[in-house]
């Protein structure tokens, strides 16, 4: 598997997602993601799994620091103190000391500054919680101002990219400030994008699976890092086994064309304007 290095972070290019997925369940499917070479966990204080997520890492027997572990601070939680105890009870929950990377998962939606969320983000790497910071769900202008603010290198904005949503600015943003963009819903949640007619002639040419012509799209792009989730063990091996073969400049763009206005999967009442 290959990495992406951003910002000094340098982050296994295919994550482990694990949202909706809890309990026993979770521990099980992320004990049996690191079993399958899986080097990289996301997980969230939203997603109500911290402590099943840990638990996996724990019963996965690796090294702390052999694993990439990102975890997010939601988006009522980012003034001073609460984003701090946000991400303390993270740690707490998960049992680890340090996560490697800690996103505010949505800018604020409750008006509070920018700056202070930042500084509060600022202090929590000051204080050895997490190895790296960065953001979530920021348009440009967003994460241009969060980058000014910021002492520490801002490593990555996760954002909603498959391709059926053109990510485009948000892409281009991230590279000119070095960072990685980290793509979630990568497999548009196993939608449309599947039977696509460039997705299944690469499938067709490639003898892959079409999940693995499109994580593959993903990694291919310089700086982009896609986060799958699944809950069927046997998938988990396959969506990590996409180092082994190569697609076509043409093949890229193709994929890349299949953009379809309106297909973006998370917006909410919450949701910044987007680019
Ligand atoms: N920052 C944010 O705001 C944000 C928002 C959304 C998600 N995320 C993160 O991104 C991760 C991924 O996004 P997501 O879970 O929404 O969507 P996704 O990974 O695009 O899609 C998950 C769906 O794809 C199916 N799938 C997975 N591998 C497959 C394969 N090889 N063949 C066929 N189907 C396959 C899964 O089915 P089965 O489970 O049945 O196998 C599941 O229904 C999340 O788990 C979370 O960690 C972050």
């Amino acid at each position: 598997m290959h990495r992406v290095s951003a910002n000094g972070a340098n982050v296994p290019a295919i994550g482990f997602g694990t949202w909706t997925l809890k309990g026993d369940e979770a521990t099980s499917l992320v004990a049996q993601a690191l079993e399958s070479g899986y080097r990289h966990v996301d997980t969230a204080a939203m997603y109500g799994n911290e402590e099943a997520v840990g638990a996996g890492l724990r019963t996965g027997g690796l090294g702390r620091d052999e694993v990439f572990l990102t975890t997010k601070i939601w988006h009522t939680d980012l003034a001073e103190g609460a984003l701090s105890a946000s991400l303390e009870a993270s740690l707490d929950r998960l049992q680890v000391e340090q996560v490697d990377l800690a996103l505010i998962h949505w800018p604020s939606s409750n008006g509070v500054p920018l700056d202070e969320s930042i500084a509060a983000l600022n202090a929590c790497h000051g204080r050895g919680w997490a190895r790296h910071i960065g953001v979530s769900n920021f348009p440009v202008k967003l994460l241009d101002e969060a980058v000014a603010l910021s002492a520490q290198p801002l490593v990555c904005n996760q954002v909603e990219y498959h391709p059926m949503l053109n990510q485009d600015a948000v892409y281009g943003a991230c590279r000119r400030h070095g960072m990685a963009m980290v793509s979630y819903c990568p497999l548009f949640r196993g939608g449309d994008a599947f039977s696509a007619a460039p997705v299944a002639q690469a499938v067709e040419a490639h003898g892959r699976s079409p999940a693995q012509i499109i994580l593959r799209w993903h990694v291919q792009q310089a700086g982009v890092i896609a986060i799958p989730r699944t809950r069927t063990p046997s998938r988990i091996a396959e969506n990590l086994a996409i180092f082994d073969f190569e697609l076509s400049e043409r093949e890229m763009a193709a994929i890349s064309g299949l953009t379809v206005a309106g297909s973006r999967i998370c917006d909410f009442d919450f949701s910044p304007a987007w680019d």
